[in-house]
């Protein structure tokens, strides 16, 4: 039986030709020509001034917080709802998390939320474009404004999703996508960092290669600094990648529309689904099992996964974590933790794949709804 993974690249010859190419001569005076030609085609792509093409995304998170400026005691507002990275970039520099909820729609940050949860402490905002769902970017941009309020826009699967027309990632300060193995475009692991702000490129440059600078001695280094540079090999599967994503967002939004006809007349299913002014890359699409949907989300899961299909649930709520205090209980994104799941969307997928998801999903509610 064909395993139906979750997530997983799809790869051509270009990829194979780039890092053959990047193997054999990606060293001595082209040690880095990979990296510099992806950064190229991000920020062309992306339509931004600067890009650093960075180890992962997690480390590109960590460098926007601390190119904002963060420090101890400032606070962060951040969603509630998202893979721990985008908590722990803000927790390295010593800022405090404050937890808000989601729109129930989207899954991503509330703007509601974010106005309610200011502080005169508050100092910047961590969004997430969730699953490749662009947040509502007008909003939060004039709330940023309103409060003087710097924004990290957390896009790690959102590359190419766009909110009124413009790519997100580009409307806050940093914008930071992942290269990770179950995003869009993959390269094992990786990431990029960009900005249209002069000043925190120059801060972030020196962030991601140990604050060296070689200003007193070659070797010499100003500032405390990381290694969080991208290798080179990597970088020749990103950019073939990068190069083509267009081609994999039309084939995540195939797959999209396929499960929303093999499902969408099932009553209790929810889509998270684009509305007017978005479009998402529908990195993961993904559905709520509403409450009137008496059956057992996990049990759905292990019932698919007995069938050789990989489901995901929605993330646990953050601001539940040991190392942190919950200021808000989160209604929506706690829904979206227990009754949300991701469905697979593996680019080697085909629409029979998708038909069988679907058609075991519905197999399972009927068989539940029958033994009430
Ligand atoms: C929302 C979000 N942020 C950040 C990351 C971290 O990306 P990386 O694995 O490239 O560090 C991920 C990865 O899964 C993610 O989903």
């Amino acid at each position: 039986m064909k395993k139906i993974s979750f997530a997983g690249p799809w790869i051509t010859d270009k990829e194979v030709e780039y890092v053959t190419d990047a193997t054999i001569n990606g060293f001595y005076e082209n040690y880095d020509g990979y990296a510099k030609k992806l950064e190229n085609e991000i920020t062309s792509y992306l339509g931004v001034k600067y890009s650093i093409a960075t180890h992962c995304c997690t480390v590109a998170l960590h460098m926007a917080a601390l190119a904002i400026g963060l420090k101890d005691d400032d606070e962060v507002i951040v969603t509630d709802f998202s893979w721990v990275a985008t908590a722990y970039a803000i927790s390295y520099t010593g800022a405090k998390c404050v937890f808000v909820d989601i729109d129930p729609d989207s899954w991503c940050i509330s703007a509601e939320a974010i106005e309610a949860a200011i502080t005169n402490k508050t100092k910047a905002i961590m969004l997430v474009h969730s699953f490749g769902y662009p947040a509502q970017m007008d909003k939060i941009m004039s709330i940023a404004k309103k409060y003087n309020l710097k924004v990290i826009e957390d896009a790690a699967p959102a590359l190419g999703s766009e909110f009124k027309g413009q790519k997100v990632g580009t409307f806050g300060d940093v914008g930071c996508f992942s290269f990770q193995g179950a995003k869009l475009t993959v390269s094992g692991e990786g990431g990029v960092f960009v900005t249209n702000d002069e000043e925190i490129y120059k801060k972030a440059l020196l962030l991601s290669s140990m604050g060296r600078t070689d200003s007193n001695a070659v070797f010499w280094s100003d500032s405390l600094g990381y290694q969080y540079t991208i290798a080179n090999l990597t970088a020749a599967l990103a950019l073939a990648q990068v190069e083509r994503v267009d081609e994999l967002i039309h084939k995540k939004r195939e797959i999209f529309n396929w499960y929303y006809s093999g499902l969408k007349d099932v009553k209790g299913i929810k889509f998270i689904k684009e509305k007017e002014d978005v479009r998402s890359n529908y990195c993961y699409p993904s559905i709520l099992l509403e409450d009137e949907l008496n059956i057992d989300r996990d049990k759905l899961l292990d019932f698919l996964r007995d069938n050789n299909i990989h489901c995901r649930p929605g993330f646990p709520q953050m601001s539940k974590f040991p190392i942190y205090e919950q200021r808000f209980e989160n209604k929506n994104a706690h829904k979206a933790w227990k009754r949300g799941v991701s469905l697979a969307s593996a680019a080697n997928l085909n629409r029979e794949d998708i038909n069988l998801v679907c058609k075991l999903i519905r197999e399972f509610i009927e068989l539940n709804e029958k033994s009430k």
